[in-house]
């Protein structure tokens, strides 16, 4: 009976409910803060309603991002205790080539310190100023390496991809034509390369299908453009092939992987989604590639062994690189966010749909009806969401976008509260209460009001920006929920 799926999603309960079930234990705890909501009003202030800005001593459950917050298995913690800490020649570097090689089809290796550093080096080795990069959509860090070297993006997603409530089952599929256009327009001279994120982050964590990235690669040939894929949330867009991409139904995780890997010319990861430790990499088959790229390694990140990566978890990194391949495992995060936004769904909540990878997508647009883009709806549900519950999650909207090159705003395509969903950190009574308080939220919705930006980075103002809120709503919030809750937490 091997054939028998092993996902958290494929456990019958006699009594008909359609949860998902975890299939691991808990071994290692961390004890959490719910603190009261009075507190939490201060920290709010203290945080310029920047959910980056929280202290965890303020956080019940941190759903800001998976991004080195996944749980990490018995095998990965006793790896990072044989850990080579050799400068040069380690042998947990060696261990770690093999990983990328079985689990991703690479040969060569570059090790980062995390994602964002591979997208600095693509960006230094092959954009300069006219340079053009189709992508599916950006993340915000891939961008702004490419702007810092001159270049420019164009997103070619279909339009099923922005509507907020859909059944189609890849939206983070390429346009086709639209890439044939754009080549077209631009010309393949100034293209250095396509980009294939697996999974639009920041609008819904959305796969895109194994027959999409054939199309692209085909273009690309056509065109003789390298194909570089983002392959941070790789695992969790293969898995979601399996369910939904009828040629793959019965294909092994290892092979749908394989099969996209294949396909590009480079890869580039964080380690701390994929893998599920520390670091990332940049991987190819391409000697040429891998020479062009060799040298800045040393000179940005550290020596080609370990690339700025903690040893301990260069041996994290490829356990979990093979981890990656257990459905089990893979299975946990996407079983949990689809329970998440479905019972959210029947509650009335606009939530992005089909439910994707990463975690659960708000629509603040529609929850937040009454904010104007200008007042930044997806932060202030943010801000107002932690308020009354503890969680944090993630403005995913005008915030998170970056001012144009004349200095203006530049509104988001979508307006999200992203609530992440880290492998199997999270149970499923804590995914209750979330539901629970998004639910009185709802309810209080016209409460929340607007907000602006008092201190206001000119690189990635999401991260270190404060913002004030446009009016006492919050004092208000905190009033209502007494008077609905009492003295509970
Ligand atoms: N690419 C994608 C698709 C990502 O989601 C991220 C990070 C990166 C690149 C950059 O990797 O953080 O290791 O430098 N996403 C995190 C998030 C930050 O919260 O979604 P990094």
């Amino acid at each position: 009976m091997d054939s028998l799926s092993q996902n958290s999603s494929a456990v019958k309960f006699y009594s008909g409910e359609n949860i998902p079930l975890e299939l691991h234990k808990v071994r290692i705890v961390q004890k959490l803060h719910l603190v009261p909501i009075e507190r939490r009003l201060e920290a709010l202030y203290e945080g310029g309603f920047n959910t980056f800005q929280l202290n965890t001593t303020d956080v019940f459950l941190d759903m800001l991002t998976d991004s080195g917050t996944n749980a990490m298995s018995d095998k990965q913690l006793s790896a990072m205790m044989i850990a080579d800490d050799a400068y040069a020649g380690s042998q947990s570097f060696i261990r770690l080539q093999k990983a990328v090689d079985d689990v991703l089809g690479k040969k060569y290796l570059l090790p980062v310190h995390q994602g964002r550093a591979a997208e600095h080096i693509l960006g230094v080795a092959y954009v300069k100023k006219g340079s053009m990069v189709p992508m599916n959509y950006h993340f915000t860090t891939a961008l702004a390496h490419i702007t810092e070297c001159g270049g420019q993006i164009s997103e070619l997603l279909y339009p099923e991809a922005y509507k907020i409530d859909s059944d189609h089952p890849f939206k983070g599929n390429m346009n086709i034509e639209a890439l044939e256009e754009c080549i077209q327009k631009h010309g393949k001279e100034n293209i250095p390369y396509i980009r294939m994120e697996a999974s639009t982050n920041l609008i819904g964590g959305q796969p895109f299908s194994v027959q999409n990235m054939r199309d692209v690669r085909a273009i690309a040939d056509k065109y003789g453009i390298r194909l570089v894929l983002d392959a941070s949330l790789l695992g969790e867009n293969a898995y979601l092939v399996k369910q939904r991409e009828a040629e793959f139904k019965d294909k092994s995780m290892a092979e749908i992987l394989l099969t996209f890997t294949g396909m590009a010319d480079i890869i580039y990861f964080s380690a701390r989604k994929l893998s599920s430790s520390r670091g990332g990499g940049i991987c190819t088959n391409d000697i040429k590639v891998y020479k062009e790229l060799e040298a800045l390694v040393p000179l940005f990140e550290g020596f080609l062994t370990y690339g700025g990566i903690s040893i301990r978890e260069v041996e994290a990194m490829a356990v979990g690189l093979y981890e990656t391949l257990d459905e089990t495992m893979i299975s946990q995060s996407p079983s949990f966010i689809k329970y998440l936004v479905e019972e959210a769904k029947k509650l009335g909540i606009p939530m992005i749909t089909p439910p994707g990878v990463l975690g659960a997508h708000v629509d603040a647009m529609s929850f937040c009806s009454h904010i104007p883009q200008t007042q930044y709806p997806a932060g202030a549900l943010a801000a107002a969401f932690f308020l009354i519950s503890g969680v944090r999650g993630m403005e995913r909207g005008s915030v998170s976008n970056q001012r144009d090159e004349n200095g203006n705003e530049t509104y988001a395509d979508m307006e999200l509260l992203r609530l992440a969903v880290p492998r199997r950190v999270f149970t499923l009574s804590q995914v209750k209460y979330v539901i629970d308080r998004l639910k009185w939220l709802y309810d209080n919705r016209e409460m929340i009001g607007g907000l602006k930006f008092y201190y206001e980075p000119p690189v990635l103002r999401f991260f270190m920006g404060k913002l004030e809120p446009t009016s006492d709503w919050p004092q208000k919030l905190v009033a209502k929920f007494r008077a609905d809750f009492g003295d509970s937490l």
